[in-house]
């Protein structure tokens, strides 16, 4: 099976962008966009640092993209070799996902005749998070002389910028640097380089925003010329003398040498592989499409610190603001939380060190306890604008009300701090802050609540749920029933810890002066009103009303439009008076409390809003893979299954909203083609005291070997279509559960267990 993936030939302006997503290097610290040395910011080329955010005036706020320590522009008789300027004979670009190495090779020729080949490679340093790594290597037909420009381009791509101020170019021995500060804050940026430059007179050339080395040289066939280009990147953010830091990285990195780097990094990308890899058997495509999915979600995943997060574009630009959504906790975490716990905990903590800024939202809009934001950068305060989509037709923004009605966002935090720990077993979460975050969320729900006395019950009233097409609503049955959960939870976390460590319980009760919320939501739990399937109505009403919107076919709705991209929600959009929704809603709902609903309910719900979601939101398709798996649906499972999975392949997501560019990565669609493969198809679902399996195979996978973290236990999972077999990665340090078609196992103490079943016997219990 292929680890790379290459495409040749392609250097239209679309296909820059595209390649600038699917091609991306990263190591969670930055990330390096797939476009070309001698890219320059038309290009989109991008160094976008996790955590360090700026604003300019009264634009977004929005991530800095570093200068670029990467640009290398080669020229020969006297024409710059540049795949935009022609003269091409043949060029590929690909990216080696097993161990994130960007390749490019290009011929050229030249005026004269000459072919001169440019090979490189890069990657950014798995091993030393702020150090990216470049060879470059040049050979001609003929003896021909070249001269080269490399060094650090300060003039970048920004949508709401310019970011970077006060740019200084400087030297330091053998190394290049460029500092600059940030505009809002002045935090410093640097970036350093040391090249490695075999032979030839090197002279420094030092501009307004950049500095280049700049050396002449000859070469052959024979004598290929090779180079290495070291890049440091320090922000103010993490680092106390960014530029000290960075000099020093680029100094160690040269006495190191690439090859040494190269070996080490690709080790660690190799053990990465090791603890999250899934083989298909049957299916090269799906096995590749998930690969690709699992690598993009490594490539940005935070190991170096537990204060960022995974922004909604991970770290492929400044799309959506760089900003932390929902996207993390519902569609990534169950990824990191069965692979790499470590990474999860990372993630969640993220929320604990932002809670105050919840906070400051929650008493701005007259609530108490914590209200996430919509749309989270470093601090917690929300970045999300009231008027957060312009209108194609006036060109005037349009208010939205996604950072004032989406509260399901403050129960998403909860939900997934109780997933963490059901899927890790990690007590000490709750103690690290996860249950002052759980206890603030719960409280923020309890000052939102409506009691309503002609039914006797709590709703929440004027709220936007999943569906963003329709804003304003009473009663979304996702936010109502995600809220209960949030109060739940609550109600357990308490329950745990004063049991377990009831001094700390009891400490942190007081100090949040919780002690009568707590009884007030033990109340409000009974009589939350949850909206479900009735005897005569088993489909879920998404939100009050909502039957008796127009009931128009999707296809007839999407003729109605009079632009290609205007926005179907906002105030008077297409859909927001006609049943057609924008995401998974309900479904979502349905998945995420699977034990909740009967397989019937989960069919009769399906079958009635698959055809009115317009997936708008590259977070829908796996829901809706993940419910049809649940009722025998495998064909529109797998369909679903591969819509999310190959999202960053193909690059054909929406590019649009409104007159707004949203192209990127999409690290939520990626981790949503894990849910669909492995909580879906393969039907595993853990809970606290057993791993539920009810596999649901597509006719061509003949063999599915994943490996699972369960509690602090690693398993590997082997599934035929008619055997599951469970092994311990390692001795048995707990007791397993295992439940399949009804019938619960213990794993045995050899650590290895067979059982065979009839894909009909299996979920029987459901
Ligand atoms: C979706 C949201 C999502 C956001 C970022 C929007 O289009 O409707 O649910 O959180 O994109 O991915």
């Amino acid at each position: 099976m292929c680890w790379t993936i290459t495409e040749t030939d392609q250097y239209d302006q679309a296909a820059i962008d595209r390649l600038g997503n699917k091609f991306l290097v990263g190591n969670g610290y930055f990330g390096y966009r797939g476009t070309l040395e001698e890219y320059t910011k038309e290009q989109k080329t991008a160094t976008i640092v996790s955590g360090i955010y700026d604003r300019v005036g009264d634009l977004w706020r929005e991530p800095v993209n570093a200068p670029n320590g990467g640009y290398v522009q080669v020229s020969v008789e006297g024409q710059p070799l540049n795949v935009l300027s022609g003269n091409v004979k043949c060029h590929s670009q690909s990216l080696d996902y097993a161990h994130s190495v960007h390749h490019r090779r290009t011929a050229f020729e030249t005026a004269s005749g000459n072919m001169v080949l440019i090979i490189a490679r890069r990657f950014a340093s798995l091993a030393h998070p702020h150090l990216l790594c470049i060879e470059y290597t040049l050979q001609a037909c003929r003896e021909c002389e070249i001269f080269i420009q490399t060094g650090i381009d300060g003039d970048v791509w920004d949508l709401n910028g310019p970011h970077l101020e006060r740019m200084a170019p400087s030297t330091a021995g053998g190394v290049i640097c460029l500092s600059a500060s940030t505009h809002e804050r002045g935090i410093p940026v640097a970036v350093c380089e040391r090249t490695l430059l075999p032979g030839g007179e090197e002279t420094i050339f030092q501009g307004e925003k950049r500095i280049l080395r700049e050396v002449r040289a000859r070469i052959n066939w024979t004598h290929p010329y090779i180079f290495y280009k070291f890049v440091s990147i320090h922000t103010g953010v993490d680092s106390t003398a960014p530029l000290e830091e960075g000099i020093a990285l680029c100094n160690r990195a040269a006495a190191e040498g690439f090859e040494k780097l190269y070996q080490e990094h690709c080790r660690l990308w190799e053990r990465r592989w090791q603890e999250c890899d899934i083989q298909i058997k049957g299916d090269e495509e799906a096995q590749q499409a998930l690969r690709f999915s699992m690598y993009h979600l490594l490539a940005i995943a935070p190991t170096h610190a537990d204060t960022v997060s995974i922004p909604a574009r991970g770290l492929s630009g400044q799309v959506y603001k760089g900003a932390i959504f929902w996207d993390t906790e519902i569609f990534m975490l169950p990824f990191f939380n069965h692979a790499f716990p470590a990474i999860s905990r990372n993630l969640l903590m993220y929320r604990y060190h932002t809670l105050d800024g919840a906070r400051r939202k929650a008493a701005e809009y007259g609530y108490r306890g914590a209200f996430y934001a919509w749309e989270s950068q470093d601090t917690g305060d929300d970045a999300c604008t009231l008027f957060n989509v312009t209108d194609v037709f006036t060109n005037r923004p349009l208010r939205t009300y996604f950072r004032d009605k989406q509260v399901h966002i403050s129960a998403d935090v909860a939900y997934a701090f109780w997933q963490y720990y059901i899927a890790s077993g990690d007590e000490s979460i709750f103690l690290d802050g996860g249950a002052e975050v759980i206890f603030e969320c719960a409280r923020f729900f309890l000052s939102a609540l409506y009691y309503s006395p002609e039914r006797d019950r709590y709703e929440l009233l004027d709220v936007t749920g999943p569906d963003e097409y329709h804003e304003r609503v009473h009663n979304n049955a996702y936010t109502n029933l995600m809220a209960a959960h949030t109060f739940e939870t609550c109600l357990k976390v308490r329950d745990l810890l004063l049991a377990r460590y009831p001094a700390q319980a009891q400490a942190l009760i007081a100090r949040l002066g919780f002690a009568r919320d707590l009884a007030a939501i033990e109340s409000a739990l009974k009589k939350i009103y949850l909206p479900g399937p009735a005897k005569t109505q088993p489909v879920i009403p998404q939100f009050d009303g909502y039957f008796a919107l127009e009931d128009v076919a999707l296809p007839d709705l999407l003729k109605r439009k009079l632009h290609p991209h205007e926005y179907l929600g906002a105030g008077s959009g297409l859909a927001t008076t006609t049943q057609i929704i924008k995401q998974a809603d309900v479904i979502l709902a349905m998945f995420l409390f699977s034990e909740r609903y009967t397989k019937q309910e989960k069919a009769a719900n399906w079958e009635y809003y698959e055809p009115r979601t317009e997936h708008g939101s590259s977070l829908s398709a796996c829901s809706y893979s993940l419910i049809a798996a649940q009722i025998g649906k495998v064909d529109w499972a797998y369909r679903y299954f591969m819509k999310t999975a190959t999202i960053d392949l193909t690059g054909e997501g929406k590019q649009y909203v409104g007159p707004l560019y949203i192209g990127g990565t999409h690290p939520a669609g990626n981790g949503g083609a894990w849910m669909a493969a492995v909580l879906g198809l393969c039907g595993i679902r853990c809970a606290s005291d057993m791993i539920h399996i009810e596999p649901r195979l597509p006719e061509h996978w003949s063999e599915v070997n994943l490996p699972l973290a369960y509690r602090g236990q690693r398993l590997n999972l082997r599934l035929t279509q008619s055997e599951v077999e469970v092994q311990a990665a390692e001795p048995l340090t707990r007791g397993v559960e295992i439940e399949l078609g009804g019938a619960v196992y213990r794993l045995p103490e050899s650590g290895a267990l067979t059982l065979s079943y009839l894909p009909e016997q299996v979920g029987q219990s459901a």
